[in-house]
């Protein structure tokens, strides 16, 4: 009981300094993230099963408060909705497209072509070697049609290619690459497009901040105009660290590819705070390393210098984003809470994360305050000028 009073105090006297803290009129409720952005941008995280089967019921009600729009952290991908030619497993999907529609929010399919997570069936003949050009077109077809096909009008948009450039120069030799020739890219524009015209269609990738990555996004996006190939928007992964973004490079890569007049987007936002293993800075899924002791420092709690350092990495970006809030649609982070987020697990396996907003009790970090703030501050300045 003694205890109980305690906490109670204890929260009562927290909610009014973090109410303090977070708006300058203290008697208005403080927004979630999706209003405090609501003129502006489109805010969303990346979900998994256990989200929208309502396994976790606490993350789930915090989904729907904070965020307008999904996309699917795996549910999506060949090797889990098509696993072998001729079997196709809906189940998760299903589940995250009526979630979303439940709740109203903006659904994003993720993705349809990737050189990660699909199975080896799709480039090989039955005997193990490498399939033909013509095969493959028509398993990519075949795998568009039925994916697209059948949330036609219900997902609203989808990450057709993924992670198509390289880490040294030109596009990356996937499979896909390899066998098809680099028209894989407009191949599946084109599928995707015939198998639901009025879904976006986008490019994602990671490190499109570094300038190479940025000139073949560039090139690509061009390419696909040229050809009159329908391309609705760029998505910038996003997948960071602790002071890792240099701005003005960020802000580059925002204003050349709205300059290309598509949509722009941050699609898998989050920011590491723990050591990065290497100088080769990217989101290649297969970057690997050994754990050592020093690579996971912050095991228990995250120390409040770390916290305001998060949080001010977060608001430098989306100072840049508010800057250019006519030409950024939306932005997604992959992940709801630090329990969840891949970065617990790459580039190293088994460490501890705290890269989104929320802590691993749901718990809002000085990170969401921060962006909160920054939010109400842009839309009262709009009023003023008004
Ligand atoms: C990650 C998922 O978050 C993990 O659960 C999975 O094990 C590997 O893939 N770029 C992408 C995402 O486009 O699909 C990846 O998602 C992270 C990097």
């Amino acid at each position: 009981m003694k205890t109980y009073s305690c906490v109670l105090l204890l929260s009562v006297l927290y909610g009014l300094f973090s109410c303090t803290n977070q708006t300058s009129s203290s008697s208005k409720t403080p927004l979630t993230l999706k209003e405090a952005y609501k003129d502006k941008f489109l805010i969303g995280t990346a979900l998994n099963t256990d989200h929208t089967n309502g396994s976790e019921k606490s993350t789930s009600l915090l989904i729907e408060e904070q965020f307008n729009t999904i996309v699917a952290e795996n549910c999506m991908k060949p090797e889990e909705v098509h696993p072998s030619e001729n079997i196709y497993d809906f189940r998760k999907a299903d589940q995250f497209v009526e979630y979303g529609e439940k709740h109203n929010m903006f659904i994003v399919g993720h993705t349809l072509i990737w050189h990660s997570q699909v199975p080896d069936w799709f480039f090989e003949n039955e005997d193990g070697t490498t399939c033909s050009r013509e095969r493959l077109i028509e398993r990519m077809r075949e795998h568009i049609y039925t994916v697209v096909g059948r949330y036609k009008g219900r997902i609203h948009a989808w990450d057709v290619v993924n992670e198509a450039i390289d880490d040294l120069e030109g596009l990356r030799k996937s499979k896909w690459y390899q066998i098809i020739g680099e028209d894989y890219i407009e191949l599946a524009f084109q599928f995707a497009h015939e198998a639901d015209p009025n879904a976006e269609l986008y490019y994602n990738d990671y490190s499109l901040i570094l300038s190479h990555r940025r000139e073949e996004a560039v090139k690509l996006i061009k390419k696909l105009q040229e050809k009159e190939i329908k391309v609705d928007g760029i998505g910038m992964q996003a997948h960071y660290g602790l002071d890792y973004v240099k701005i003005p490079d960020f802000e580059r890569s925002i204003t050349e590819f709205s300059a290309l007049n598509i949509k722009v987007m941050l699609t898998e936002l989050d920011i590491s705070v723990l050591p990065f293993p290497t100088e080769k800075i990217s989101a290649e899924i297969s970057q690997k390393y050994e754990m050592l002791p020093e690579y996971n420092p912050y095991t228990d709690t995250l120390p409040d210098s770390i916290q305001q350092q998060l949080a001010q990495n977060y608001v430098d970006l989306f100072k840049v984003l508010l800057k250019y809030e006519d030409k950024v649609s939306r932005i997604t982070f992959w992940g709801v809470n630090d329990e969840h987020s891949w970065r617990n697990d790459w580039p190293i396996e088994g460490r501890t994360d705290h890269p989104l907003l929320f802590d691993r009790n749901n718990q809002p970090k000085e990170a969401y305050y921060s962006i909160i703030e920054l939010g109400e501050a842009a839309n009262n300045t709009k009023k003023q000028v008004l």
